[in-house]
């Protein structure tokens, strides 16, 4: 079974924290302590779905390529996990941290105890370096005021086929996992007239109809991501939320969760230039802050690390 931030649609809010271990891998009874306190985020996980299945909590933990072997020697790092910063050279705003921790619910208060609980249980052994509170804005838009998620694959079905590592693979129903922060100019967007706006995005801003594909920009958002590679659709997961304030800095926190890594690395290639020079029309809109590969390893490889 794979970890509970994956298949779940529409979540409400969202708890996004990154960070670094801080504990020194010959350290064994820190290292256990650590085990320990992952396995408590997955009890309470489990206690607080008993108590309010209405808040469809959901959880997840999950580690960088470099962490991966002080976290666990008994079990191989996916073979596709990297460092993000491999990609520093054309992507700005690269930070790869060791942790991220993924919460969603459609209630607050229960995705703000459940990493209020978890992070005082880390305690010192985590240094968290990014937290983001991501919540849905009305009828699921952006901050650019378009719908988001429209293409995203719906069911479990499409969504483990997409977002999972296939059954009888090794880390089976784990996922690869990218996150991205991406601060919005709104100032610059909001002026734009509205047919630039579709222009930009590939969709009609109402509705979410997509334009065609001969009559959109090569560079509109939705020709840079809808991909295809020797008949195989190159699709991901999104799970991303809206953040910030309304006085203040605002964007999308994006994050989407993979079968393979290869699928949201050749978007990222297409959306920054290094598939054929061109960028994301987005990208004069939108600026990445952040951004960090992780594998989420199944419930059950996260219960034998
Ligand atoms: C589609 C917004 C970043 C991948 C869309 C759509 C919107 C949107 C409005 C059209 C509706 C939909 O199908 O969901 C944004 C914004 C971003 C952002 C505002 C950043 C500020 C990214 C990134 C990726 C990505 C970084 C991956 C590298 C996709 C994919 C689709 C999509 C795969 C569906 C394409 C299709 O099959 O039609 N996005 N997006 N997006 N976006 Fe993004
Ligand atoms: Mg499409």
């Amino acid at each position: 079974m794979a970890q509970t931030t994956i298949l779940p649609m529409h979540c409400l809010y969202g708890i996004f924290l990154e960070g670094n271990l801080k504990i020194n891998k010959n350290d064994q009874d820190g290292m256990k302590i650590f085990k320990e306190n992952i396995k408590k985020f997955t009890n309470e996980l489990d206690e607080l779905d008993k108590k309010s299945p209405q808040s469809r909590i959901g959880g997840a933990i999950c580690f960088s390529s470099d962490i991966w072997g002080t976290i666990t020697n008994k079990i191989s790092k996916p073979k596709e996990l990297k460092s993000v910063n491999t990609l520093s050279s054309y992507m700005p705003g690269t930070s790869q941290r060791d942790i991220l921790i993924h919460i969603i619910s459609d209630r607050m208060d229960t995705c703000f105890k459940l990493a209020q609980d978890t992070l005082g249980n880390f305690g010192d052994q985590l240094d968290i370096k990014q937290e983001i509170h991501g919540f849905r804005r009305w009828e699921e838009r952006d901050l650019t005021d378009f719908i988001d998620g429209t293409e995203n694959p719906e069911g479990d079905k499409l969504r483990t086929k997409y977002g999972l590592v296939a059954a009888g693979q090794p880390h089976e129903f784990g996922s690869y996992v990218f996150t991205q922060r991406y601060v919005h100019n709104l100032k610059k967007w909001n002026p734009v007239p509205i047919s630039i706006q579709q222009d930009t995005i590939g969709r009609t801003k109402v509705d979410s109809i997509e334009i065609p594909k001969d009559k959109r920009p090569i560079t509109s958002h939705v020709s840079r991501t809808d991909l295809n590679e020797n008949g195989e659709d190159l699709k991901i997961v999104r799970q991303s939320l809206p953040y910030g304030q309304i006085t203040g800095e605002k964007g999308l926190m994006f994050i989407s969760y993979s079968c393979s890594l290869h699928n949201i690395e050749k978007q990222l290639q297409s959306m920054f230039g290094q598939l054929d020079g061109k960028h994301d029309l987005i990208l004069q809109y939108t600026t990445p802050v952040s951004g960090g590969f992780y594998f989420a390893p199944s419930k059950k490889e996260l219960s034998e690390l």
